[in-house]
């Protein structure tokens, strides 16, 4: 019976401990540089609204979804699809799920690394002085230089992805828990800091505004499309990396709470970077549509004049770091586990190989930025392409068959076993059969051009 499955990698120490690894593995680059950057291309509070929208109606439901298949399972994704979908009399190819993620985890980890490169970069340019009064020109200049050169950004990301190699091989319960639980915080307290100073600095009422007033007319059928590939990618949701985590959470925690904590965390700190950023945009003269560059453009401007900016820089470019790391460990753990399950692989072998894999994709992310900056299909380069595909393709369609998992082919009475609700189980039940694949369905669908609401 499933109640009596345990995982052989291990179990958190406490429902408390998987709350600290699933928030790591949800905050991390998503929220503080791609959040701000996503909204500042794509209108502001419209985009901001869907993005919100998206997390409470389809974030939420699937991520309990996710946590629960996940704990009845107990093993990698992969196994874990298929040993429901027996349990359950479905399809073996529910396993392709658990594949579809582990490929997804790939091609995110591959230019996740590349940018959490950047942050180390920043580390060291910010503690060495480099921002010390420094203009908006110069900001830029600085950016400009970093991503140019392919060889400073090969290294950064190499060494991204041996400290992240280290750690899975080391195994979820050593060091992540103990990371997380000061990180945090800690991340929380340097951000609110910084919103401190964008309030002092005239233009925070024109962030606020840029980040909450809605003009719809900014909204297509691809913003919206976005939005929902950005709630996704900022849960870690789809594919398989939530699943993961909730097979080692203890079964008598319970999942609706903790599901809530991490949800809101994740929130708070991506409307917090948005209300640290904006207002240094607008008081510098910046528009807010810089793109991927758009927080290493503007957060050297405040700590160049902040007093002990350099400690708060140097700070707060190494807490990013952790959390781009906590995020990234969990990027791989699904391939990892599935090598130990079904190849027998030490735990290291496998780590080592995945970590190299993401490493060879993340140079074509590397070279996005510079050699092959001119290098296009579809229009987007190399970088843009993985994003895309992931946020926008992958993730979703792995989080529709997560809920069409959970909501139609598991046992009314599984689910509830899983998740022990009494009332608010209806409700989750009414979402994740009926609101959120309705929802992920009609997004994407329109924005590929199949239905044309909105399109004009
Ligand atoms: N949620 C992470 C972030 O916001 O930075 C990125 C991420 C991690 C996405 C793990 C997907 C995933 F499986």
């Amino acid at each position: 019976m499933a109640e009596q499955r345990t995982s052989i990698h291990g179990q958190w120490s406490s429902r408390f401990a998987f709350i600290l690894a699933a928030t790591g593995s949800a905050v991390g680059l998503g929220n503080i540089w791609k959040f701000p950057y996503m909204a500042g291309e794509n209108g502001g509070g419209a985009f901001v609204l869907v993005y919100i929208a998206c997390i409470a109606l389809v974030g939420l439901p699937i991520m309990m979804a996710e946590v629960m298949l996940g704990r009845r399972g107990r093993q990698s994704p992969i196994n874990t699809m298929r040993t429901l979908a027996r349990e359950e009399g479905r399809s073996g190819l529910w396993q392709y799920l658990g594949w579809g993620g582990v490929i997804a985890g790939f091609f995110i980890l591959s230019y996740y690394s590349v940018i959490a490169g950047w942050t180390m970069a920043y580390f060291f340019r910010t503690i060495g002085g480099t921002f010390d009064g420094v203009t908006a020109e110069v900001a830029g200049q600085v950016f400009g230089n970093l991503v140019s050169d392919p060889e400073r950004l090969l290294a950064w990301h190499t060494i991204f992805m041996v400290l992240t190699t280290v750690v899975v091989s080391r195994g979820v319960e050593h060091g992540l828990e103990k990371s997380v639980r000061f990180l945090m915080p800690a991340l929380f307290i340097i951000l609110i800091l910084l919103v401190g100073y964008a309030m002092s600095q005239g233009a925070f009422m024109q962030g606020v505004h840029f980040l909450f007033d809605a003009d719809f007319s900014k909204l297509s059928a691809d913003v919206v499309l976005k939005a929902m590939g950005q709630a996704f990618f900022t849960l870690s949701l789809g594919m398989g990396a939530i699943m993961i985590y909730g097979s080692y959470l203890p079964s008598d925690a319970s999942i609706a709470r903790t599901t809530f904590t991490i949800v809101v965390m994740d929130t708070l700190v991506a409307l917090l970077a948005g209300l640290a950023i904006f207002p240094i945009v607008f008081g510098n003269g910046m528009t807010a549509d810089q793109g991927v560059g758009l927080i290493f453009k503007v957060l050297p401007i405040a700590f160049g004049q902040m007093p002990m900016g350099t400690v708060f820089g140097g700070l707060f470019f190494l807490l990013l770091l952790f959390a781009a790391w906590t995020s990234a460990i969990s990027l791989i753990e699904p391939a990892a586990a599935w090598l130990v399950e079904n190849h027998g692989m030490n735990r290291i072998y496998a780590a080592v190989a995945c970590g190299m894999a993401a490493w060879l994709l993340g140079v074509g992310t590397v070279l996005s930025f510079n050699l092959w900056a001119e290098v296009t299909l579809f229009d987007k380069t190399f970088f843009d392409l993985m994003d895309y595909l992931t946020s926008n393709v992958m993730l979703p369609l792995g989080g529709l068959s997560i809920a069409l998992f959970a909501g139609w082919a598991m046992s009314r009475n599984a689910s509830q076993d899983e998740l022990r609700l009494k009332l608010s189980y209806h409700l989750w039940r009414f979402l994740i059969r009926f609101v959120s694949p309705v929802l992920v369905a009609l997004v994407f669908l329109n924005a590929i051009g199949v239905l044309s609401f909105g399109r004009g």
